[in-house]
């Protein structure tokens, strides 16, 4: 058995790195939907579509968990496939299966509290609150699901999301670190004017602005936390297992790495996320 990694595209080598250092006797494949990326504007029945056709195939590889290394499939298709699909599909296979997200762990750090935790409601004003920005995607910000989340097990964090359309597009055309920091300067400066002040503390919610840190940091108020998908994640998976021994995730070590899109080498963008050379094969 093995852990699958699904992501839209390549992005999600952010958070598949993290887990394959916290977890490196496991088995991992990962899936990069390359022939259908970006998911970040599609609407929300195709991300469903396209993430339930991932993880099944991860499946069929052997996968015994797939993590959806991908925030816009973790907000618009987890739940839905959770609810509606796993079940039946589980019967089926005749053995134990789970979809995990990355959004249920980003919370978790970002409350410090499980995803169990619902909160008694309070009235308090902004200015009183934890004020958390979450950067994401234009379909991860529709779906409101840091708002919802967060507000149902922490209501003295202030949760402002805001869109960042162009960053993707702008990361995958390789574009220079002046254009990116003025995208990012005018997303920062848009969430300031919404919320009044600067937020307290960020979230990269896009797998892709992992390897834009620096420029967001640099955009922020100096010294403002940033929750780090890749390590929350890590984090999660690793108890994860340990409450499910039932799970197998492999003991030989095994990487895989599978893509919708060209097989072969990969460019220098993709070795930028996975942090070295990289092979995909066709899934
Ligand atoms: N992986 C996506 C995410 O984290 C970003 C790329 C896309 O839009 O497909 O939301």
């Amino acid at each position: 058995m093995s852990i699958g990694v699904f992501d839209s595209g390549v992005g999600g080598l952010t958070v598949h790195r993290a887990l394959v250092n916290r977890l490196p006797q496991a088995d991992f494949i990962y899936l990069a939907d390359q022939a259908n990326a970006p998911y970040g504007g599609r609407p929300g029945e195709e991300v469903v579509n396209l993430t339930r056709a991932g993880c099944e195939r991860l499946f069929d590889a052997g996968a015994s968990v797939v993590v959806l290394a991908c925030n816009t499939a973790s907000a618009i298709a987890l739940r839905r496939l959770q609810q509606t699909w796993l079940p039946g599909y589980r019967k089926a296979l005749g053995r134990p299966v789970n979809v995990l997200g990355i959004i249920v762990p980003t919370i978790e750090a970002a409350t410090g509290l499980p995803w169990e935790h619902e909160a008694e409601r309070r009235g308090d004003k902004v200015e009183q609150l934890d004020v958390l920005g979450v950067f994401s995607t234009q379909g991860t910000t529709n779906s409101r699901v840091y708002e919802i989340e967060i507000d149902k097990r922490k209501q003295d964090i202030a949760v402002f999301s805001q869109a960042c359309p162009d960053l993707v597009p702008m990361i995958e055309a390789d574009a220079g670190a002046v254009d990116l920091a003025k995208a990012v300067e005018g997303y920062v400066q848009a969430l300031k004017n919404r919320i009044g002040r600067y937020p307290d503390r960020a979230v990269l919610g896009c797998t892709h602005y992992e390897i834009i840190a620096d420029i967001f940091r640099a955009a922020l108020p100096a010294g403002t936390p940033m929750i780090q998908q890749p390590a929350a994640t890590a984090d999660a998976l690793e108890r994860y297992f340990e409450r499910h021994p039932e799970l197998d995730p492999g003991t030989g070590g095994g990487r895989v790495f599978l893509t919708t899109g060209e097989p072969g080498p990969q460019n220098a963008l993709v070795q930028t996320f996975w942090g070295g050379p990289l092979r995909f094969e066709a899934a």
